[in-house]
């Protein structure tokens, strides 16, 4: 079985199966919003870290994170300069927008960092799925090999966030936010129609 299955990765609604078709024909497009996606990955992390710096096993396990974000993002720039493609200006990300409207408010800081870390969980195991579904789908025997790569990386990271969620909160406090925040995520995805110029 894949890392990136579905049932491993707890998500609960499958990506429509058109997705992959309707990113082929625009890859230029996808590598675009894949590229912005990797910075936002590491930005996210960084301010993370500026967030919580007291907190040592956090900063210890997203401070890495960061440099292998970026490059990732370093990865994508390159084979879209192989390509001839721009970078182009960063796009409104919906699915990650949808996501943080349901962070609940008025919340302790320290509560809040659980549902953050439940988010870049969620957004690592839907990158991860979807990357598995371009390293399967796509035409070029290169860029399926490429996304490969993003696959099983991003499901290390997918894993990392839990577990450092885990660290602060506890098993069965983490399950629980995990189920809320699938639930949640599997209604934004319903919100969203499947495009191919987007990564999610
Ligand atoms: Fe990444
Ligand atoms: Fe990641």
């Amino acid at each position: 079985m894949s890392t990136a299955d579905n049932s491993i990765l707890g998500l609960k609604m499958p990506t429509d199966p058109r997705w992959v078709d309707l990113a082929s024909i625009s890859l230029e497009e996808i590598l675009t919003d894949h590229a912005f996606c990797e910075q936002k990955a590491a930005t996210q992390c960084i301010s993370l870290i500026q967030r919580y710096p007291d907190k040592v096993e956090l900063v210890n396990a997203l401070s890495p994170v960061v440099t292998e974000e970026w490059g990732h993002f370093r990865m994508v720039w390159a084979e879209m300069k192989k390509r001839g493609y721009e970078l182009g200006k960063q796009r409104k990300d919906d699915y990650v927008n949808l996501l943080l409207q349901n962070e609940p408010k008025g919340i302790p800081v320290d509560d809040k960092l659980l549902h953050k870390l439940m988010i870049c969980a969620l957004i690592e195991a839907r990158s991860c799925e979807r990357f598995r579904l371009l390293s399967e789908g796509l035409e070029e025997e290169a860029l399926r090999k490429f996304y490969y790569k993003f696959m099983v990386s991003e499901a290390g990271h997918y894993r990392m966030f839990i577990d450092l969620a885990e660290q602060y909160y506890g098993h069965q406090q983490v399950r629980d936010a995990w189920h809320q925040w699938l639930q949640i995520e599997a209604n934004v995805l319903l919100q969203l129609a499947p495009r191919g110029d987007r990564m999610h």
